[in-house]
């Protein structure tokens, strides 16, 4: 601080004590709370203002004669003239002396005239309508700081905004008044403390304005172009944060910007001057570990009284408000809270403006430390229900690894299935191996989330070795240096994950360093998160997929549960939409059966809500595709949704449960996973039973029949469905005349289950040539005349229902003598002549013709 301010005290005088100057001024940070502004010295106790010791007694400057003048304070101020022989004002502004309005204040040029910062602003008495401006111009490193003590008929506050006149000090140079920013007003005012206000972008006009008629309106402020940064608050400044482009208010802190104590500072708009009403800033705090705590401390706090709905400081974990609330403070309450990441938000509310404006924000320090305990990890994998209490903060009791020699580790399948690896809990060495080893059914499942690599020309490399480390064996990849990865991109958004598999039950990880340090205290070192993986129980991973399984009915237990994923810290760096998809592949001859047991958490979304009907629940949404919202779905491998559960779900509609003859997968999509928000939780069991219902035969029988079976249980459930989609081949070499009839005693939809037959086709895919009929059991009974000399058709059952579809299949063949017929209408299938009456006809009259 410069060497004119200090503790000072001022009296009052000067325009008829309309304007009293501040009786007392105290350091900043001591005064009333933690209301903080410079304290602006004033010489003596009976002097007149800031520049005016006594109004008359001194040698008057334009007339050596007279002694009747005002005396100047020595420092800085200087004589107002002979138009105004009993005043004195700063050096540099005597042309204002007598109306101080549309005034430049220039540091620069205030400082080699007055060789001061800082002065007061003395309005004119004016009469309303009126408006003055005062530019004020700080230097580099300077922040404008306004004081006001004094407001006199400057309008008034309704409750929500000033009326009829304000002052306000916006950004820039041009003197526009901002409605959406803060404005002053009142009748007649007295602040103590002052009404303390700061501008952080360079220039900054102090705005005056009356908009109604009044007979005295005038304001009395001090000015001070407070050095930024430096000691103390008055010259706050953000630190270690970065502002969020076209944002207002945003800042976003990062834990490696923030590693020495006292790096990282934030506050409030204005800080510690009045902040602007009406805001919503949003500080974003990330951390690049599972390990590192954030510990944020209040330094000061100081909102208005009673207004705690509309001004707060809010902290939720993860990156959004609807993310969990965490805390919130009001008032004065300072707190200091520690919290882990890997996102948390700080959100400071504004409300409207409340005089007298004794309030001034918050002041918080952010630091960043690792958990101490090293290779801290929890058990759970896919197929086990997860606790998500102990995955959020990874607080579940810490494992011994198996091998503590040097920096080397050993995560063994045995004692934790998932968890987190870093090398900077380890002692340093130059190779450090850390490998996982599972159990024998197991793949590992690796992801790299930060790494610093710093020596030059790839002197520290880091290896990823598809089982063990060997120099007989090539890694599979090779990091080198100088190479650094955060986990998060500098806007705070998570990186693509960096993720390794193996192809059998180990993986190992080497890191091979030349040096403890190279050129900063930060060790090289590596880290992220392991999940052990077992094929046998939790399917098979897919590759390049961080969450897609298959079960296979032939290698996969015969029954099983599935849960929720996303519990494991290798999700700890994944933000966004999540899909994970576990698809079941019944072996011919059986059938899977999916049973959603439990479902809790699914968010009460308004736009989406569960139907369920005779063909399954079905996702009704509005406004918003299902996409953006979280649902668990059964899926065909042709993407026909067999039931979708979303929004409100009600618990007795459980279970619900899906049986099918067909591969299926249980689709689990949250609309924004994060690690802090983990998605909803479910429970299902599968079964894979072997029986002969459907599937896919050859049947090469000149004549037969075909029933379906029982597959309804008596204890069948309310919302248990059926997926069939069999295939019969009526395959003969023989030309014939082939006749099906088609019998059902069901009175069903055709959509709940129909029976089409199609020709043989070679040249497609599945076989299904032109589709000749389909019939629906409101057919009741049927007989499907096929064209002649067709001696190959597909029979299709496709039933998505409730309800097992019971039907009867009988058909009989017609040898052909062809050679015996000489000519006539030809059978061959016209696309034109209709779905099959044109063949049938064909047929009927070529039978007439043979017979005659
Ligand atoms: C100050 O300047 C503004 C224009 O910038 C003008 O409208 C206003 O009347 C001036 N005020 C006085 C008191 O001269
Ligand atoms: C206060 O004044 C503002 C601006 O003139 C106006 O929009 C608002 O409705 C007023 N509020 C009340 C409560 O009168
Ligand atoms: C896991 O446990 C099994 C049986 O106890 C043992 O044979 C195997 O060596 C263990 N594996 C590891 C990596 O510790
Ligand atoms: C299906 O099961 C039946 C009865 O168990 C058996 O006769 C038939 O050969 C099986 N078919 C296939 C393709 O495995
Ligand atoms: C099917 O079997 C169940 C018992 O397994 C029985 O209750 C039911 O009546 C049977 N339905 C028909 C149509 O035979
Ligand atoms: C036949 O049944 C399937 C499955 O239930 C259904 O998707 C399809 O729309 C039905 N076809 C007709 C023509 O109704």
């Amino acid at each position: 601080m410069g060497a004119g301010r200090g503790r000072g005290r001022g009296r009052g005088g000067g325009a008829g004590a309309l304007l009293l100057l501040p009786p007392l001024l105290l350091l900043l940070g001591v005064a009333r709370a933690q209301v903080a502004w410079t304290p602006i010295y004033v010489d003596g106790n009976s002097q007149v203002d800031l520049w005016t010791q006594e109004a008359q007694g001194c040698s008057c400057p334009f007339d050596a004669a007279r002694r009747d003048c005002a005396c100047c304070v020595r420092d800085g101020g200087c004589h107002c003239g002979r138009s105004m022989p009993n005043r004195c004002s700063q050096c540099g502004l005597e042309q204002h002396c007598g109306r101080m309005c549309n005034v430049t204040l220039d540091s620069r040029f205030l400082a080699s005239r007055s060789g001061k910062t800082f002065g007061q602003i003395k309005s004119p008495s004016l009469e309303g309508p009126a408006f003055c401006w005062f530019l004020l111009q700080p230097d580099v490193g300077q922040r404008v700081e306004v004081q006001v003590y004094r407001l006199v008929s400057a309008g008034r506050f309704n409750g929500t905004s000033c009326e009829g006149g304000f002052l306000q000090l916006v950004d820039g140079q041009e003197p526009s008044p901002r409605a959406g920013d803060v404005q002053i007003c009142g009748g007649n005012e007295r602040y103590a403390p002052p009404v303390v206000l700061f501008a952080d972008r360079g220039p900054a006009s102090l705005i005056f304005q009356i908009g109604e008629s009044t007979l005295r309106s005038q304001f009395l402020a001090y000015y001070s172009f407070t050095p930024s940064g430096g000691g103390g608050a008055v010259g706050f400044q953000a630190r270690g944060g970065r502002r969020i482009d076209l944002t207002e208010c945003d800042w976003l802190y990062q834990d490696f910007l923030c590693r020495e104590p006292g790096s990282c500072v934030l506050a409030s708009p204005g800080y510690p001057g009045l902040y602007p009403p009406n805001r919503q800033c949003k500080y974003h705090i990330t951390t690049s570990s599972i390990q590192t705590q954030v510990h944020i401390s209040f330094t000061s706090l100081l909102l208005p009284y009673n207004h705690c709905r509309t001004h707060y400081v809010a902290i939720y974990q993860g990156s959004t408000p609807s993310s969990p609330l965490l805390n919130t403070l009001c008032s004065n309450r300072k707190a200091q809270f520690t919290y882990s990441g890997p996102k948390l938000l700080l959100e400071f509310s504004s409300g409207p403006p409340v005089p007298p404006y004794d309030y001034n924000g918050f002041l918080a320090t952010l630091e960043f430390t690792e958990k101490i305990t090293s290779t801290e990890s929890s058990t759970g994998s896919i197929v086990k229900s997860t606790e998500p209490g102990v995955m959020m903060d990874g607080t579940s009791a810490p494992r011994r690894p198996l091998s503590r020699t040097g920096c080397d580790l050993v995560f063994s399948g045995n004692d934790s299935r998932s968890g987190h690896f870093d090398t900077k809990d380890r002692p340093w060495s130059p190779l450090c191996t850390l490998t996982f080893v599972g159990r024998p059914t197991d793949i590992v499942h690796i992801s790299l989330f930060n790494y610093q690599l710093r020596a030059p020309s790839c002197q520290t490399v880091a290896e990823v070795y598809d089982g063990y480390a060997d120099d007989s064996v090539k890694p599979r990849h090779r990091l080198c240096s100088p190479l650094t990865k955060h986990a998060q991109d500098p806007s705070g958004r998570f990186l693509e994950q960096q993720t390794f598999v193996s192809s059998d039950n180990a993986l190992t990880l080497v890191l091979r360093r030349p040096s403890p340090s190279f050129g900063s205290s930060e060790k090289e070192f590596l880290n992220g998160a392991f999940l052990f993986h077992d094929e046998q129980v939790d399917g098979t991973l897919r590759p390049d997929t961080l969450c897609d399984v298959d079960y296979y009915g032939l290698s996969s237990p015969r029954q099983g549960h599935v849960t929720n994923p996303g519990g494991q810290q290798l999700f700890w760096n994944y933000e966004g939409t999540l899909r994970c998809s576990q698809r079941f592949i019944p072996a011919a001859n059986q059938s899977i059966t999916l049973t959603i047991t439990t479902l809790a958490r699914l968010s009460a979304n308004p736009n989406c809500h569960t139907l369920c009907g005779d063909s399954g629940c079905r996702c009704v949404t509005k406004l918003i595709p299902l996409l953006q919202m979280d649902h668990l779905a059964i899926i065909t491998d042709q993407g026909q949704v067999l039931s979708c559960l979303c929004g409100d779900f009600q618990q007795q509609w459980l279970p619900v449960s899906v049986r099918s003859w067909s591969p299926m997968r249980l689709v689990y999509s949250v609309a924004h996973y994060s690690w802090n928000m983990q998605g909803f939780q479910f429970t299902s069991s599968y079964a894979f039973v072997v029986d002969s219902v459907c599937g896919y035969a050859r049947i090469s029988e000149p004549a037969g029949e075909i029933h379906s079976k029982n597959i309804s249980s008596s204890a069948m459930k309310l919302n248990h469905y059926f997926h069939q989609d069999c295939v019969w081949l009526l395959d003969s070499k023989i030309e014939r005349q082939l006749t099906i009839e088609l019998a059902t005693e069901q009175s069903r939809p055709c959509t709940a289950w129909n029976i089409s037959a199609y020709k043989y086709d070679d040249s497609t895919n599945d076989n299904f040539g032109e589709l000749l009929h389909t019939f629906c059991p409101r057919d009741r009974r049927k007989e499907i005349p096929l064209p002649w000399k067709l001696d190959t058709v597909l029979l299709r059952l496709r039933a998505t229902t409730g309800t097992a579809p019971e039907y009867s299949i009988r058909w009989t063949s017609q040898i052909v003598r062809a050679n015996t017929r000489v000519s006539g209408p030809t059978s061959a299938p016209s696309a034109a002549a209709g779905k099959w009456m044109g063949p049938w006809l064909g047929t009927l009259l070529a039978l007439l013709w043979y017979r005659s």
